[in-house]
């Protein structure tokens, strides 16, 4: 098997970079905690599609467990719908997973494609749990977590068939993060994004998107910056999906569980509703 050199230190951690590290390495919010439980994928993003809210109503013992797993098969949707852009993979391919979290986007690519994988993260807390769920799902050999800044990862030029960011361009400079992406496809290699963007009509961060900002020490991109810096690095746009309306009923879900919800649920459903901001799929080909 060959293996991916990687740096195992980021080489230009800033300030920022080790709070957001430190971020992640203490967040344990149930709505991941519970939910990776399920079966065993840690996703650490949101959630599309139509939502069972009769889980709501369901009796008092086994509320809390419908409602996970309704939140858990939404987030899983979202991973699928990644996987299903990314291109015609096989089993000997390398696909990237940029700010991978608890590495649940590269476990689901994994099982579909049997390819390897290798995903990244700033906190190494998340790095040990995602090795560990991998191991636990037979996975290790093929699919590996690296504590690492996806600007500068170490990983091997032109070694990647797809590399995405499911939410997590917003914590880096995009231009320093599609040159990455840029230099570790291949030619006629598969970007994804799955992000949250300002939508540039609405002018600046809104109230709502400045709470999101804070709330998770990030700074969204603009949609429009998005597609210039995309340009900028050969990565030229096959595919754009706008998920904003599919993002609502699991915010709306999550909104009315107590047991989950963070406290966000309220801007997130406010940034889209009033149209500041947008839940976007946005795909494109190395060039
Ligand atoms: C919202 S989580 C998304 C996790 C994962 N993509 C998922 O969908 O489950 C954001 C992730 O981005 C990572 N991240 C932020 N900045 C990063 C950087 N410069 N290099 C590597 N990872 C970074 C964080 O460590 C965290 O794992």
């Amino acid at each position: 098997m060959i293996t991916a050199p990687v740096s195992t230190t980021p080489t230009r951690t800033t300030l920022y970079q080790r709070s957001v590290a430190h971020y992640w390495d203490s967040e344990h919010n149930a709505v991941n905690v519970a939910l990776g439980e399920i079966d065993g994928l840690h996703h650490h993003h949101y959630g599309i599609g139509e939502a069972d809210l009769t889980v709501l109503d369901a009796p008092e013992a086994v509320r809390e467990a419908r409602i996970n797993t309704e939140l858990h098969r939404l987030e899983q949707a979202q991973a699928d719908l990644l996987a299903d852009h990314l291109g015609p993979v096989t089993a000997d391919d390398w696909l990237f997973d940029a700010g991978c979290g608890h590495g649940a986007g590269s476990l689901v690519a994994h099982s579909r494609f049997g390819c390897h994988v290798d995903g990244v993260t700033l906190s190494p807390v998340q790095q040990q749990a995602a090795t560990h769920y991998a191991e636990r799902l037979g996975a290790g050999e093929q699919v590996t977590f690296h504590t690492a800044d996806m600007l500068s990862t170490g990983l091997r030029t032109g070694a990647y068939t797809a590399s995405w960011n499911n939410e997590s361009d917003m914590y880096v400079d995009l231009d320093d993060l599609f040159a990455e992406h840029a230099r570790l496809l291949k030619r006629g290699g598969r970007y994804v994004a799955i992000t949250g963007v300002i939508n540039d009509l609405h002018g600046m961060a809104s109230r709502s998107v400045s709470r999101i900002n804070w709330h998770y020490e990030c700074d969204v991109h603009k949609r429009g910056a998005f597609f210039k810096a995309l340009a900028r690095h050969r990565l030229a746009v096959t595919t754009v999906i706008d998920l904003t309306h599919a993002a609502l009923p699991y915010w709306r879900l999550r909104e009315r569980s107590s047991h989950l919800a963070t406290g966000i649920e309220a801007d997130f459903l406010a940034a889209y509703q009033e149209g500041s901001f947008q839940y976007m799929l946005i795909a494109a080909d190395r060039i």
